[in-house]
């Protein structure tokens, strides 16, 4: 395992909505036997409601608090694990590689748009309007490229995606 990624043991995968960072997730934790924390849900299990309410009674700045929060919390307290995260994390988190090894999942907006479905839009008020999602996309490609020590093209089956990863941070 790399050791470049500051402290902790840990996967991090980034990339935008519907790249298939929680899909790769627990595919990772299959197959290394590692635990899977997708950190959208831990947020939404410590608020006791889902992301489309916090944003709706909280608002969006409240909601990269709690991010902010739950980063520290991973960076200090989660280790040997994977760890999925939301799509605007890496813009709010400076340092994401002190929660360990910091993988990019890049995917064409094209395709993304191809893959989240009526309902999965529902799921996600940052994705409500395509012509919105497209300019954060582009907006925060930089970022995610500036946050990886890994870029994995995400446009193949998830197991080949899966045995990358691994080759690349036992590298
Ligand atoms: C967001 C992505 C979502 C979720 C929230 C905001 C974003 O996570 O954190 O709706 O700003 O891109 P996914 O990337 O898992 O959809």
């Amino acid at each position: 395992m790399a050791t470049s990624s500051g402290c902790a043991d840990n996967i991090v995968l980034i990339g935008f909505m519907g790249a298939g960072k929680s899909t790769v997730g627990r595919a990772l934790a299959k197959r290394t036997g590692r635990y899977f924390l997708d950190a959208d849900a831990l947020i939404e299990t410590a608020q006791g409601k889902a992301i489309p309410s916090i944003f709706h009674d909280k608002g969006e700045a409240y909601f990269r608090e709690l991010e902010r929060e739950s980063a520290k919390w991973l960076a200090e307290c989660v280790r040997g694990s994977i760890v999925s995260t939301g799509g605007g994390m890496p813009t709010v988190v400076e340092r994401l590689r002190d929660i360990g090894t910091v993988v990019y999942l890049k995917l064409p907006f094209e395709k993304i748009l191809g893959r989240i479905t009526p309902q999965e839009r529902e799921r996600r008020p940052l994705f409500h309007d395509p012509a919105h999602a497209e300019r954060l996309f582009r907006a925060r490609e930089p970022v995610y490229e500036k946050q990886a020590q890994i870029v994995v093209d995400a446009d193949r089956d998830v197991e080949t995606i899966v045995e990358e990863i691994l080759s690349s941070v036992e590298n």
